[in-house]
């Protein structure tokens, strides 16, 4: 069984949370979980079909569900969904199972990663740029409150796969 602190990616849509994740798993030898991927397999619908036919609210719930079931376990990369801080029972859990670490972006490196995105019902219809400001509005102050961040604008995956890494093992040294 391992004992190995969970790392927990955070932050708002396209800072690359699925990307870097997926990398440091398999550098670490962890497991990966996208939350969004599981809700969607345990819902056999897709994100904007979920948003569509039970609302926002029902979204959170499965990921509020979703969390708790998480932080009973170890030795895994998690990719939370942008929405994750909304709840702050999310990161007060996750913060107990390891290392919880906000990716951030500015809004037009965010847009440049998700312009053909189809699939993130919160930027869909509309100017997606003045949505992204928007939103990163009102999170800001929940992203701001998680110590561990790094800066994704303008570094490669592999720099920020390498960057966690370090926080991580500074993390599990202490
Ligand atoms: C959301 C982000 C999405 C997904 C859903 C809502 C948000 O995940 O959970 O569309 O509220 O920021 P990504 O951050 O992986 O795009």
């Amino acid at each position: 069984m391992t004992t190995k602190p969970n790392i927990v990616l955070v932050g708002f849509m396209g800072t690359g949370k699925t990307a870097v994740g997926k990398r440091l798993a398999s550098r670490l030898g962890m497991a990966f979980t996208d939350m969004d991927a599981i809700i969607v397999e345990r819902e056999g619908r897709p994100v904007t079909r979920i948003f569509a036919e039970e609302g926002e609210p029902y979204f959170r719930a499965c990921e509020r569900a979703l969390a708790v079931e998480l932080s009973e376990t170890a030795g895994r990369v998690v990719a939370t969904g942008g929405g994750i801080v909304l709840d702050s029972g999310n990161i007060r859990d996750f913060d107990r199972t390891g290392l919880v670490v906000c990716l951030t972006a500015t809004p037009e490196a965010i847009l440049q990663r998700v312009q053909h995105d189809t699939q993130r019902p919160l930027l869909a219809d509309g100017d997606k740029l003045t949505k992204i400001i928007d939103l990163l509005d009102k999170r800001r102050n929940l992203y701001e409150a998680i110590p561990c961040r790094v800066d994704t604008s303008s570094m490669p995956i592999i720099a920020v796969v390498n960057e966690v890494i370090h926080r991580y093992q500074e993390y599990c040294a202490d």
